[in-house]
């Protein structure tokens, strides 16, 4: 059986642990021998007899912990252990495997005392952001829960309340909070802000973020130019200089009016951009918070001090790189999630294999037994518009002659076809009976509503559209059945019955399919 181990976190001021008690349970389910370091869940309040319960064995001797797992699964980077005064890196077996957070681009150090020991690595954190690995998708689980505390170290230091109020004594106004970067942390800081009754407004430079902000009941500031944000992956890419600067003059005249800001821009392996400015700072009113949740990555304030809370002219600045840290136990159940999640996916029978050919799995895969692997080579881009695929690889058309010719050529055909087509509609104009027309008519409109439903809407859509879609198919179902049961055997008793048997198929698909999509969001 494989054995799995859980060591007590180091890195100071960690409290949470890469397994609790539940998420035990569940690899103990999936087949794996679960071994946690006595006092590893003390700081999310789940002792020794907790993991026992779980069936998990406690060891206390934490090089026997590391030397007997084949996997380990921590939370911050292997780093120097206080205690035995060695690296944890070197405390993993030869050829042993480990998952957690890894962050490989800054950590290279550790990367080559990994290889050293011949060790199969996954990093959570690079555990691309596409649908199907989302129940992996530790990044986004800790930046929902930093959002939220965000707000709550807000409040926390901020002396008024959040929601407006009328009392006997006088009128309390409400908190005006803007949020700038709508990503995963941005809207769970918006929702929560919402939730406490602030005013609320958000910024971002990808354009599709803008009805999330106004779903979650805020403002999306705008800014007077046309540039989107939106990069690979769901991330943004970083913006020009003169859209940095519109952005500047933006938060500089919100800086005067708002009480808290929430500052999350990021772009994945960049230094955070610098948005709010120390001149920002004095503008705003005594009292007023601002959390710097890029504080680690330099900050999006200019006076942010990573790790600390500083106040500066009654403006409290606070830059907690250890959100999701402060409310450990939730963090732990989520993130001990994710890798129960992960390790499912690595589990093929009885073992567990590398399948290089599995998008989840190559993207957090950063050393394969001792081998760098990372980065992951991108995957090809949907081919965009004005780019043609030729044997499955996508080349860039070149607006040349050849270009032209062809565009030419396309526009004929169409003509060819539209003139061929008006001509068959007139020649059956002319020689159809006028109630064959009348319905002719309606068919025809019919199928170009379809082809614009089906055809003209965002696959994204397509969910919300089955459901139009399997209306349309309850209407041609009953038209069917009304058409068979009226008439005697023809042509119309024939086609009824087609109809019926199509329409019955999508409503059926239709229903069939919306359970599947459910499913994948349930345990
Ligand atoms: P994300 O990538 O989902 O969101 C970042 C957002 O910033 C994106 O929507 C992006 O469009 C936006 N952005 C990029 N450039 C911008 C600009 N110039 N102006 C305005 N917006 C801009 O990232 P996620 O997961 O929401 O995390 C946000 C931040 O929170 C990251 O810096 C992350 O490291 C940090 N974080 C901090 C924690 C803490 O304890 N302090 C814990 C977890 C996350």
């Amino acid at each position: 059986m494989i054995r799995i181990g859980i060591p007590r976190e180091v890195h100071p001021g960690e409290r949470r642990v890469a397994a609790t008690p539940q998420t035990v349970l569940r690899l103990r389910k999936l087949g794996f021998e679960v071994a946690v370091q006595t006092g590893a869940g003390d700081e999310i309040n789940c002792s020794d007899a907790m993991y026992r319960e779980a069936d998990a064995t406690i060891v206390k001797d934490v090089r026997q912990l590391w030397e007997e797992s084949s996997v380990v699964l921590k939370v911050r980077p292997p780093e120097q252990h206080p205690v035995l005064g060695v690296h944890e890196a070197e405390l993993l077996r030869e050829e042993g495997w480990l998952i957690g957070f890894i962050w490989p681009a800054q950590n290279r150090e550790l990367l080559a005392r990994l290889s050293a020991r011949r060790a199969t690595v996954f990093a959570m954190d690079c555990v691309p952001r596409i649908t199907r690995a989302q129940k992996m998708d530790t990044l986004s689980a800790m930046a929902n829960i930093a959002g939220y505390r965000a707000v709550v170290e807000a409040a926390n230091h901020f002396p008024r309340f959040f929601g407006g109020q009328m009392t006997a004594a006088g009128r309390i106004d409400p908190a005006k909070v803007m949020v700038i970067g709508a990503g995963v942390a941005g809207l769970s800081a918006i929702g929560t802000a919402r939730a406490l009754g602030a005013i609320v407004k958000a910024f971002d430079p990808r354009s599709a973020t803008r009805e999330q902000v106004r779903s979650m009941g805020a403002d999306f500031l705008e800014l007077n130019l046309t540039e989107d944000g939106e990069g690979a992956g769901g991330y943004a890419k970083e913006m020009s200089d003169a859209f940095l600067q519109a952005e500047l003059a933006l938060f500089a005249a919100q800086a005067m009016e708002v009480d808290i800001i929430i500052t999350t821009a990021l772009i994945p392996g960049k230094k955070a951009p610098t948005l709010i400015t120390t001149g920002m700072v004095e503008s705003m009113k005594p009292g007023s918070v601002i959390v710097d949740l890029a504080a680690e990555q330099g900050g999006n304030c200019a006076m942010t001090r990573p790790g600390e809370v500083v106040t500066h002219k009654g403006v409290t600045i606070i830059g907690y790189t250890d959100l999701p840290s402060r409310m450990a136990s939730m963090s732990s159940q989520l993130y001990g999630a994710t890798l129960v999640a992960m390790l499912g996916e690595l589990l093929s029978g009885d073992g567990l294999t590398v399948n290089l050919e599995n998008q989840v799995v190559r993207g957090a895969l950063v050393l394969h037994d001792g081998e760098l692997t990372w980065p992951p080579p991108t995957p090809p881009p949907p081919p965009e518009p004005g780019v043609a695929s030729q044997n499955g690889v996508s080349t860039p058309v070149h607006a040349g002659a050849q270009n032209v010719i062809n565009h030419e050529r396309t526009e004929g055909v169409n003509l060819l076809w539209v003139a061929l087509a008006g001509a068959a509609l007139l020649g059956i104009g002319f020689i159809a009976p006028a109630s064959t027309l009348g319905h002719f008519t309606v068919f025809m409109l019919a199928c170009f509503v379809g082809w614009q439903l089906v055809w003209n809407v965002k696959p994204a859509l397509h969910t919300p559209l089955m459901s139009v879609t399997n209306a349309i198919s309850g209407i041609i179902l009953l038209g069917g059945m009304l058409q068979l049961s009226n008439s005697a055997f023809s042509m119309t008793t024939i086609l009824s019955a087609v109809a019926v048997l199509i329409a019955a198929i999508n409503i059926a698909g239709g229903f069939l399919v919306t359970k599947r999509m459910l499913a994948m969001f349930r345990k």
